[in-house]
């Protein structure tokens, strides 16, 4: 048991620079980052914004070479930090879907003052914005995104939009919801597919066949439909403001105690191991979200590895990478505590 562990660690946490070994990770459905913030945070972290879209471009360039178009990122930073980057991200296919604010609450105000922090509202939020891929299709008009795919695809083989009704074996909900150019537009779900790409393919234009295709040899089937799209998954009652006080109690890794590791930038007796140490309770919420049991998840910047953490006690499939040889050490620790569970 012991030496699966020891082999499964080597394999899935690596002590170094993230970059190194994205090629080598299988494709993940999802990509869990918390690395720069651009306040010196932690050993190279730039101690301003300005730079962190530098920093980020090569990891971000990787994400999408590397990733699946059901892939979903959650990008942790500070609100400038993210919007730094966001232009990165936008230019590398990754779309915007929304942030999570994280609302640490009054307490987190404490000491955290300064001569110009006074005069402005206390900052007590970090956010962490959600991205999928942009779905785009090549067609011979140009690159397309679903919405219009769709549409383009039904008029190409020259039927009438309300035909979608028929295809679905429904009265209207089809055409209203799968061939609109609104905002009230749908996803159609695999089944509902598989009937429209094949009455396109029946019933359509022979000499524009295939319609609905990937490949531009074969129409596209429902299971690779699916696997197109991210997995979501509701949880009723949350919202996009998470209010929890700073990460403390037992679960926070401190410089003494059972919790102790080894000294790393040398902390007081009671002074955390890790300024970001993100709460499980946090990477638990995501997981469930937007993976499946199974699923591999990435974790570039590990730190104390909250994320796959949380992705081996789920029965996903975490990998991570992280610089500082002291934190790759406790994670390591960690994710065997949890692996021994
Ligand atoms: C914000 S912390 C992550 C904290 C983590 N979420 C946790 O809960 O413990 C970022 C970590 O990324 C590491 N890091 C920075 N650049 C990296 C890179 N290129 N590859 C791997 N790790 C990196 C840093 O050493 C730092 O520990």
């Amino acid at each position: 048991m012991r030496s699966e562990i020891v082999a499964w660690i080597k394999q899935h946490v690596h002590h170094g620079d993230a970059r190194d070994v994205y090629p080598y990770w299988p494709a993940p459905a999802a990509i869990i980052s918390d690395g720069a913030y651009g306040v010196g945070g932690f050993h190279g972290d730039p101690r301003t914004p300005e730079s962190l879209a530098d920093w980020y471009r090569p990891h971000i360039d990787a994400w999408a070479k590397y990733s699946r178009p059901s892939t979903t990122l959650w990008f942790w930073n500070t609100e400038i930090g993210w919007a730094t980057v966001h232009p990165v991200l936008a230019e590398f296919g990754w779309e915007y879907v929304e942030t999570i604010v994280w609302d640490k609450g009054i307490a987190h105000i404490a000491g955290n003052v300064n001569g110009d922090t006074i005069r402005r509202f206390p900052v007590t939020s970090e956010v962490c914005v959600f991205y999928r891929r942009r779905l785009e299709f090549p067609t011979a008009d140009g690159v397309k995104p679903a919405r219009e795919w769709l549409r383009h695809e039904w008029r190409r083989a020259g039927l009438p939009l309300n035909r979608a009704n028929d295809a679905c074996g429904v009265r209207n909900a089809a055409t209203r919801k799968y061939m609109t150019q609104d905002w009230l537009w749908y996803f159609p779900p695999p089944d509902h597919m598989g009937r429209l790409v094949a009455y396109a393919n029946t019933h359509g234009d022979p000499a524009g066949r295939p319609y609905f295709s990937l490949d531009g040899r074969r129409p596209v089937t429902p299971e690779e439909w699916a696997g197109l799209r991210d997995v979501w998954r509701h949880q009723h009652a949350l919202t996009n403001v998470w209010t929890e006080p700073p990460l403390g109690g037992e679960e926070r890794y401190r410089g003494n105690g059972k919790r102790s590791a080894p000294r790393i930038h040398n902390p007081g007796k009671n002074a955390t191991i890790h300024l970001n140490q993100k709460p499980l309770a946090f990477m638990r919420r995501i997981l469930a979200a937007c993976t499946r049991k199974g699923d591999v998840v990435w974790e570039p910047f590990g730190g104390l590895c909250s994320a796959a953490v949380a992705a081996a006690a789920m029965g996903r499939n975490p990998y991570a990478a992280e610089l500082v040889r002291d934190f790759h050490a406790l994670a390591v620790r960690r994710l065997c505590e949890t692996l021994m569970r």
